[in-house]
């Protein structure tokens, strides 16, 4: 079990860069079902520290009781010195959670050694995650692929990651060499389960409600991190809270669709009216959310081409005129546009 501010954790959103920033986190946050928000990472770079920066990136959201959900702020790089500097100081700001990001496979990123490019070394990720220990009090956690170019040593790197103090690990159980393709194998998260003391949080193609409850089962991991899903369908931590609870869950149509979008859109303007405006963040949501669209992907083009945000919004309109049967948001995947975790492994042993 996982206890994050003296409440269990069962589900978590991801940290995604450009997504999970304070807007969205409050939209989700406030749809309920949801136990633990992740930040963005924070890049620490061996320069001096903004403070500031650190102290803003702890924006607490509200869960639909008023109450502030525990936040964890994932900071991003491989000084040890500045990134235990940097823990320190959001933990101070009151993030329930300092997080490390050994995941990011971004050519970017792994060209500077940090994200996923830790993997490959031990004993930096041993001294990092020491070194950040000892300036956070509360709960310390990392986040991993299953291995850079190989998953061999994925046992070998979370157990570093345990005898280093965390407190829990969540796992995206892809390489970084796959990005986001392939499998996510959840037979990984159920290794790690086993071999592991600490919490382990499983993450990677959860992409219905049911699928939650399947990688607890078959892995036994603590909690269920959901990223992607959680653009695709904004019902989705509800729908895994109703199928718990016995209750049988929402399934949206179109309208709900499109008034979801209104709401972001509205919410969105009002925050991003400087730099660019909402259209991209937007459209980054309508990627998502028109694959499960039962029309060939004809919304998630024209979206995708709109110029302004009016436009768009048209074309949102358009949804309402779609039932529940043709948008593949219930909570069991009724036209079945996504495969989970094992759904994809279970595909691939069927056509060797
Ligand atoms: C746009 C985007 C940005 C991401 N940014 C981060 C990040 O900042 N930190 C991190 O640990 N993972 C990041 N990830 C990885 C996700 O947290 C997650 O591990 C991955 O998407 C697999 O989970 P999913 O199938 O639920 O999406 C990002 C993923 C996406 C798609």
């Amino acid at each position: 079990m996982l206890h994050v501010a003296g409440h269990e954790v069962r589900t978590v959103l991801a940290p995604m860069e450009g997504v999970s920033h304070p807007p969205f986190r409050a939209l989700m946050a406030a749809r309920g079902g949801l136990d633990l928000v992740c930040t963005e990472f924070v890049r620490i770079s061996p320069a001096p520290l903004s403070p500031k920066m650190l102290r803003e990136s702890v924006a607490l959201c509200d869960g639909p009781d008023g109450q502030p959900l525990p936040l964890s702020v994932q900071v991003m790089g491989n000084d040890a010195a500045k990134m235990a500097e940097a823990a320190g100081l959001v933990a101070a700001a009151g993030a329930a959670v300092v997080d490390v990001n050994m995941g990011c496979p971004m050519p970017r990123v792994v060209r500077k050694g940090v994200g996923a490019a830790m993997l490959k070394d031990p004993a930096l990720l041993r001294d990092v995650l020491g070194q950040m220990r000892e300036q956070v009090p509360g709960l310390l956690s990392a986040k991993i692929r299953a291995g850079f170019d190989d998953a061999d040593n994925v046992v070998r790197i979370a157990t570093v990651v345990q005898e280093a103090g965390a407190d829990f690990i969540a796992v995206h159980p892809r390489r970084r060499c796959d990005f986001y393709e392939g499998v996510a194998d959840w037979r990984i998260i159920a290794t790690l389960t086993r071999e592991l003391r600490i919490p382990v949080i499983g993450n990677g193609d959860v992409w219905y409600a049911a699928d939650a409850l399947r990688m607890e089962r078959e892995t036994g991991c603590a909690a269920v991190m959901i990223g992607r899903p959680a653009m695709r369908n904004p019902w989705i931590f509800q729908q895994v809270a109703d199928l718990r609870a016995g209750r049988e869950p929402f399934a949206p149509a179109g309208e709900d669709v499109a008034a979801w979008l209104h709401e972001v859109a509205a919410d969105y303007a009002r925050i991003f009216h400087r730099k660019r405006g909402p259209l991209g963040k937007l459209k980054e949501l309508v990627r998502w959310i028109g694959r499960a669209v039962d029309d060939e992907g004809t919304f998630r083009r024209a979206g995708l081409r709109a110029a302004t945000v009016d436009e768009l919004m048209h074309l949102v309109d358009g949804l309402a005129e779609f039932p529940a049967e043709r948008i593949d948001l219930g909570a069991h995947g009724h036209l079945a546009f996504e495969r989970s975790g094992s759904a994809r492994l279970e595909a691939l042993a069927q056509s060797a």
